[in-house]
């Protein structure tokens, strides 16, 4: 019976795959009940990105409940790995407990590499932010960020994430009009994969993406089904890792 339910997970891995047409799809298995999900996703990354890395690899990631579980789950080691670990944007306007450079932070320590990290204010408007990228310690984590070789981050829905920097409710109506359905480090997505509005911020934009070799999108809940597809596309990401139930949504969309 393992097995065979191991084949079935291996088959709707392969149908995700195609349908999004990523390298690799990673399933977390099982009908997970809500309040778990993102706790076995993050044990699962974890674990994931632990045999991933080697030395020299300079890491960069995201903020959000779904990354703070995989820096958690991450193991300390006692063999200290030569890897640079970054926030991918910063000054998102998260709370610091889910922020990227707190996730960057952690999951360094844990496998005894070094971090450098973006301070910022939170939703800093666009000159500011072009005049602060020239400050020298902002500086020395984007010259990180541009070498970054692999990405691992987060994906919500448009909604949740506008909610969660404290966009207004006309804001928020405005975004959803605009078709918004998924988030990605700061910028929104329809249906079709276009980007609606993006948050001014520092850190890597979309076009780096191409430019790094691995990329990892980690989401799952049913709830991100949409949004999961609406963000993930072979143009950005390498690999998505999800899970079972979330999987089987994604292929009942149209
Ligand atoms: O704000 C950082 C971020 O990675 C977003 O880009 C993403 O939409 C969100 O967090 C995911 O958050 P969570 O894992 O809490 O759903």
């Amino acid at each position: 019976k393992y097995i065979k339910e191991l084949k079935g997970l291996k088959n709707l891995e392969e149908e995700v795959k195609k349908v999004l047409g990523l390298k690799q799809v990673l399933l977390v298995p099982g009908g997970l009940e809500y309040s778990t999900i993102k706790q076995e996703i993050g044990r699962f990354t974890a674990k994931y990105l632990k045999g991933l890395l080697k030395d020299d690899d300079i890491l960069a990631v995201t903020g959000g409940t779904t990354l703070a579980q995989v820096a958690n789950a991450m193991r300390s080691t006692s063999n200290p790995m030569e890897v640079m670990v970054v926030p991918g944007r910063g000054g998102l306007g998260e709370e610091v407990e889910i922020q990227a450079n707190t996730i960057a932070a952690t999951i360094a320590k844990k496998i005894g590499g070094k971090y450098q990290l973006l301070h910022l204010p939170d939703n800093i408007k666009e000159e500011n932010a072009n005049r602060i990228v020239a400050e020298p310690s902002i500086q020395k984590t984007l010259n990180q960020l541009k070498k970054t070789n692999i990405l691992l981050h987060g994906v919500g829905t448009a909604e949740e994430m506008a909610q969660r920097r404290g966009m207004s409710p006309q804001q928020i109506k405005a975004l959803i009009d605009r078709g918004a359905i998924g988030e990605a480090f700061g910028y929104y997505f329809n249906e079709q994969g276009d980007i609606v509005y993006t948050t001014s911020s520092v850190g890597l934009h979309l076009n780096d993406l191409t430019n790094i070799d691995t990329v990892i999108a980690v989401a799952g809940g049913q709830e991100k089904a949409r949004a999961i597809k609406a963000v993930v596309s072979p143009d950005y990401q390498d690999i998505l890792i999800t899970d079972e139930l979330t999987a089987r949504r994604i292929l009942e969309l149209k």
